[in-house]
């Protein structure tokens, strides 16, 4: 089969998945928000009668001393605690592995994520091969646990992924380069505690890059072409949030305000795109990611202008831009749609220069790009309700655009 005949296939198969993702269910994890939630979600964790948890974190954050307290909390109350901190970013199946190895050997009936994406998406990996005995690989894809994981408590660091949310877990394949994700309704956490204390260490890089991943979330969502009301208001809600609250955060870490909206703005951003999907960017950014290790938010944060410039002008995408430009106050809603879709797009790119994110990719080699791009459009036509067909020579184009020497 021809590669365009493939593409062909894939978005005609769409059509059939958009009543199916409808249907599936959305849980939610009960949410305790505010300085020091942590801690709460710590001690119900005892309330509900758990006696031996894994807590499975980075040791940068160790380190940090962000997990003692926690740690701390448990063991006041007479649990067995033991602590997996061998998370790196971007998790890959060898590290889940080891934390399976760990979590079985403790004997945990529940796991405690603390950490940004990379711990929360291994630790829900780990927790769903508890209960499933199945490798990591087997578990990629759509739907593929067969119970329900290990239970699962998450206190995220960063402010970006949404993964306390979210009904995937990404992974890294260290040999292959590249990344995959488990997507199942049964991975989404049981509680999640929203403390922006935790966050108020984060280094500006980070916190910038995070922080343009939950955005890029809710702007792909909200272009994408299944809407409803609900995932229309949180990504509205995280476009408004993240623009009035991001670069307040860059500026002061310890803003504690900004940092507790940005918290709620990825919390948003994850519930946007498990409904309404994301797109071409994290498309692009996954492989970008798994070929030089870019991390994730930076990847996103960096091609999403790019990708807005490209669908700006399809009539549906246009319309919803022009909405976003009204919602951060920069126009009216009687302004000329394409006016306003182009002041979002100049928006984002004064957005990424407030914030120090570069305009190119440093690490894009001109040989790499036709695989990229082309790996690229299969996870963009095969996974995601995307508003405007982009063809391989202008996906080829636009990575180009975003090299150094372009
Ligand atoms: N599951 C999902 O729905 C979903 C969505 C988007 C991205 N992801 C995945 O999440 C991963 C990225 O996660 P991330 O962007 O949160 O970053 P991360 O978890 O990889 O962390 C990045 C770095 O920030 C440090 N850090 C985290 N919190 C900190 C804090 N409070 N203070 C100081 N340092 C801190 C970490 O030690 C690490 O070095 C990627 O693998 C990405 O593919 C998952
Ligand atoms: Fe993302």
């Amino acid at each position: 089969m021809t590669f365009e005949l493939r593409m062909r296939a894939y978005r005609f198969l769409k059509l059939f998945m958009k009543p199916v993702v409808k249907l599936v269910p959305q849980p939610r994890p009960v949410v305790f928000v505010g300085p020091d939630s942590a801690l709460r979600l710590c001690r119900m964790i005892g309330e509900f009668g758990f006696r031996r948890v894994l807590i499975v974190t980075d040791a940068m954050l160790v380190k940090l001393g962000l997990v003692a307290p926690l740690r701390h909390a448990l063991v006041s109350q007479g649990l067995d605690v033991a602590v997996f901190d061998a998370i790196l970013p971007d998790p890959t199946y060898p590290v889940v592995r080891q934390g399976h190895e760990a979590a079985v050997a403790h004997g945990s009936d529940a796991i405690l994520a603390v950490g940004g994406g990379s711990s929360i998406d291994a630790a829900k990996v780990i927790a769903a091969m508890v209960t499933s005995g199945k490798a990591p690989e087997k578990l990629l894809g759509f739907f593929r646990l067969t119970k329900p994981m290990l239970p699962l408590f998450v206190v995220p660091t960063t402010a970006g992924t949404g993964s306390e949310v979210t009904v995937a877990a990404v992974l890294t394949d260290p040999v292959r380069h590249e990344k995959a994700a488990v997507v199942d309704p049964r991975i989404v956490p049981a509680a999640a505690a929203l403390d922006a204390k935790l966050m108020q260490g984060m280094p500006p890089h980070i916190t910038a890059a995070t922080g343009m991943d939950a955005l890029t979330h809710a702007v792909e969502a909200h272009l994408n072409v299944w809407p409803n009301a609900e995932t229309a208001f949180h990504a509205v809600s995280t476009v408004r949030l993240v623009f009035a609250n991001l670069p307040r955060a860059y500026a002061n870490g310890a803003d504690l305000e900004a940092r507790e909206a940005m918290a709620i703005a990825a919390f948003f951003g994850g519930l946007a795109f498990t409904k309404a999907y994301v797109g071409y960017v994290h498309a692009f950014s996954h492989k970008i990611g798994g070929t030089y290790g870019v991390p994730h938010g930076l990847g996103n944060a960096i091609t999403l202008p790019y990708v807005l410039d490209f669908i700006k002008d399809a009539p549906y995408a246009e319309a919803r831009l022009a909405e976003l430009a009204v919602a951060i106050g920069a126009g009216r809603a009687d302004e000329p749609h394409a006016i306003l879709a182009q002041r979002f797009v100049d928006r984002v790119r004064t957005l990424n220069r407030e914030i120090g994110i570069p305009e190119k990719i440093t690490q894009l080699h001109g040989d790499d790009i036709p695989a990229i791009a082309r790996a690229a459009m299969i996870e963009a036509n095969r996974d995601y309700p995307v508003p405007k067909r982009m063809k391989l020579n202008e996906a080829e184009l636009l990575l180009r655009r975003m090299t150094v020497v372009a």
